[in-house]
């Protein structure tokens, strides 16, 4: 297959490279594309005959995004559009992902696909649209949500808090749970989607569920370091944007897809960071 991969200098577009290795690639950064351009996702295909697009671009800023809902748009939505309809010009599919955000984490239950979406937050309404442009714009589309990254490469919670558990004490919200997902997991289930022609909507996160605080701990245990983490509410550590309180994602489509569970991810980050060890900058 030939396969243009947007947004690839990401965590996931990175990872998406290695899971996608044995086909024709073209990874193509912001620099090489930037997906709130039309006229230059129709050239990049003009050059690059994509049977499909793997859209890992993004504006991932949560907080920001309350402040700045147009940036927010421009890539989540109106550059899912862009990337939907200049594939469906040439007849070539579009994977699209979207996260747990779109729900507003009132469930008793994990969320799956064809339950209600109704986003908190400036950020989750425009993946929302961004869902619904990629579907409306391509009949070919592979939607695929997930949650909470964490990968060596790129900039996430995991390495965040790692960082400063090195230095001292961590306090840790304890009362919003969702999936954390090790990123390698999630491509390595992506192309297995691919390579079967899979199209639809379907939920890809970390198998189980914690809250921030005890993927924090987790972490913590697996990387031998000894600093306290204490548990907080949402309460005590305002931010810009609402999150949900549970954001646990389930799938009911069949065949089933399931990812390792998040503690197999966590062993297998702590082994990536320990390999790179002297370039681990966190
Ligand atoms: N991170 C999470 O915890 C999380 C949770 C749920 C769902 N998701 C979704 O999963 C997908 C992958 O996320 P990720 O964590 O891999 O994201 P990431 O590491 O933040 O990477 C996003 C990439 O998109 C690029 N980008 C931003 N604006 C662009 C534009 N206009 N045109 C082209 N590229 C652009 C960025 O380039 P620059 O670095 O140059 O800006 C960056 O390389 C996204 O759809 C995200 O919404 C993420």
């Amino acid at each position: 297959m030939k396969i243009l991969i947007t947004g690839s200098s990401g965590q996931l577009g990175q990872a998406l490279q290695k899971a996608l290795r044995h086909h024709e690639l073209f990874a193509a950064d912001r620099r090489e594309l930037d997906i709130r351009n039309l006229d230059a996702a129709r050239s990049l295909l003009d050059r690059f005959s994509a049977d499909w697009i793997v859209n890992a671009a993004a504006y991932n800023f949560v907080d920001r995004a309350e402040s700045e809902p147009e940036a927010a748009e421009a890539v989540n939505s109106s550059g899912a559009a862009n990337l939907a309809r200049a594939a469906a010009e040439r007849k070539a599919a579009l994977v699209h992902v979207s996260t747990d955000y779109v729900f507003d984490g009132l469930s008793a239950r994990p969320y799956v696909e064809s339950d209600e979406p109704h986003p908190l937050s400036v950020y989750g309404w425009s993946k929302l649209k961004g869902e619904r442009e990629a579907a409306a714009g391509n009949p070919r589309h592979l939607i695929v949500r997930t949650a909470w990254l964490f990968s060596a490469a790129g900039h996430n919670f995991a390495k965040t808090i790692l960082g400063l558990g090195l230095k001292g004490d961590v306090r840790v919200v304890s009362d919003q749970v969702g999936c954390p997902t090790y990123v390698p997991h999630l491509a390595e289930a992506i192309a297995g989607l691919m390579e079967r022609g899979a199209q639809g909507l379907y939920h890809l996160a970390g198998s189980g569920q914690a809250s921030w605080y005890e993927f924090a701990r987790t972490l913590f245990e697996e990387m031998e370091i000894p600093s306290k983490v204490t548990p907080i509410a949402s309460s005590d550590y305002p931010q810009a944007a609402k999150r949900p309180k549970f954001s646990v994602l389930a799938s009911a489509r069949q065949p089933e897809v399931r990812l390792p569970a998040w503690q197999e991810g966590v062993r297998a980050f702590a082994r990536e960071l320990q390999d790179r060890k002297e370039r681990f900058q966190p």
